[in-house]
């Protein structure tokens, strides 16, 4: 008897102790939904899936949309909101404008996701698990998906414009700094770039490097200039794709690339171009399961950039925007 009594007081002096250090600082957790919506998981699938079948491309898009969401303000899902008439959003933003693509995609798995758990499951959360699905389907690696983000209420147009997004004539200094920012390392950085081993760019990203860079091959450039004009504004659309090798795998060809001067954007080859990153891509160029073990890393590391917990933000019902 007076044992029992001394056990339960232990544990709740013990749960007292847990809860005053652990509860302000809310973690994700890759089983957060199972009680709430233990059929989320197929569901999204599916929707990635089929989309992905229509168009190989849209994992590349998907995969960027969550790179843009964690990187502006945290994975708040604020990347999805429509302007309002009380703030412009980030769709709009340099990096973003004619640019980041699959809202539809994330539409129709957030009204599957709502019908089966109404309110339930944020956007933010939905964007983390979608970014999964797609690196898998294009023979990626897999991973256990953290999750229990919050969706924001805003989303900042400056915000999104100001550099936290690096772009692709960044030099390797500006690369590291940015991820920095982030709490993300070099190494995070390098595995992390590897996304492009999949997707396309528009001309307008890369005409500067293939027509005046250096470290670039030069046959590589002349057939690459075939697609993009040297004049600003003609073609500036005109898609190429990233890793010209295999486009639609998720492999290591990116990096292999990258040690031919084939690198498409300038801050892909800045990667390999004598710094102190050479190691790594030479690395990761010659092994897939160093790749994809940092990559895995750096994708749930990002997944944890300052995301909304307990009762910040907001589970919203409609992506595009707060309730
Ligand atoms: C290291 C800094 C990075 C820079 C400077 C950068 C820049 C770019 C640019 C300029 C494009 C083409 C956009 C356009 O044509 O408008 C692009 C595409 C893409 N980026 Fe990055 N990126 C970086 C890191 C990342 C990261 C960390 C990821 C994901 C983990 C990622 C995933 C992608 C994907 C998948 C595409 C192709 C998208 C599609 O085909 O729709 N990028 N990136
Ligand atoms: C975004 O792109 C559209 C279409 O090209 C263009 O009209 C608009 O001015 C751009 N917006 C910004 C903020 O650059
Ligand atoms: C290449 O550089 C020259 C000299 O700086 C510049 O006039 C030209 O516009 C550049 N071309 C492209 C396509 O960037």
């Amino acid at each position: 008897m007076e044992c029992n009594t001394h056990t339960s007081m232990l544990i709740v002096v013990l749960m007292m102790i847990l809860s005053s250090c652990c509860y302000s600082q809310a973690q994700l957790s890759s089983d957060f939904y199972s009680e709430s919506c233990p059929s989320l998981f197929p569901a999204v699938r599916r929707v990635v899936q089929r989309a992905v079948a229509r168009e190989r491309r849209m994992a590349a898009s998907l995969l960027r949309l969550f790179f843009h969401d964690c990187f502006v303000n945290g994975c708040d899902g604020s990347i999805l909101l429509d302007d309002t008439s009380s703030f412009v959003g980030e769709k709009t933003a340099g990096p973003n404008n004619n640019s980041v693509r699959g809202f539809e995609v994330i539409d129709r798995i957030k009204s599957r996701v709502e019908r089966l758990c109404p309110g339930v499951v944020s956007c933010a959360d939905i964007l983390a698990i979608t970014a999964r699905d797609s690196v898998l389907l294009l023979g990626g690696p897999r991973w256990s998906v953290k999750l229990g983000r919050r969706d924001s209420t805003t989303a900042s147009l400056s915000a999104a414009n100001s550099g936290v997004i690096p772009p692709p004539t960044s030099t390797l200094t500006n690369l590291i700094n940015r991820f920095r920012a982030q709490g993300l390392s070099s190494r995070d950085m390098v595995a992390l770039s590897g996304a492009h081993t999949i997707g396309q760019a528009r001309c307008v990203t890369f005409r500067n490097r293939i027509y005046n860079g250096s470290n670039i091959d030069r046959s590589f450039a002349l057939s690459t200039q075939r697609s993009c004009p040297a004049a600003t504004g003609s073609g500036d659309n005109n898609a190429a794709v990233l890793d010209s090798r295999s486009p639609g795998r998720f492999d290591v060809s990116y990096y292999k690339r990258l040690l031919n001067h084939m690198g498409l954007l300038t801050s892909d080859q800045v990667l390999f171009n004598g710094g102190s990153t050479d190691s790594l891509v030479i690395a990761y160029s010659r092994s897939l399961n160093r790749f994809y073990r940092d990559f895995v890393r750096a994708m749930i590391k990002m997944g944890d950039i300052s995301p909304l917990t307990g009762s910040n933000g907001q589970i919203r019902t409609n992506c595009r925007r707060p309730n």
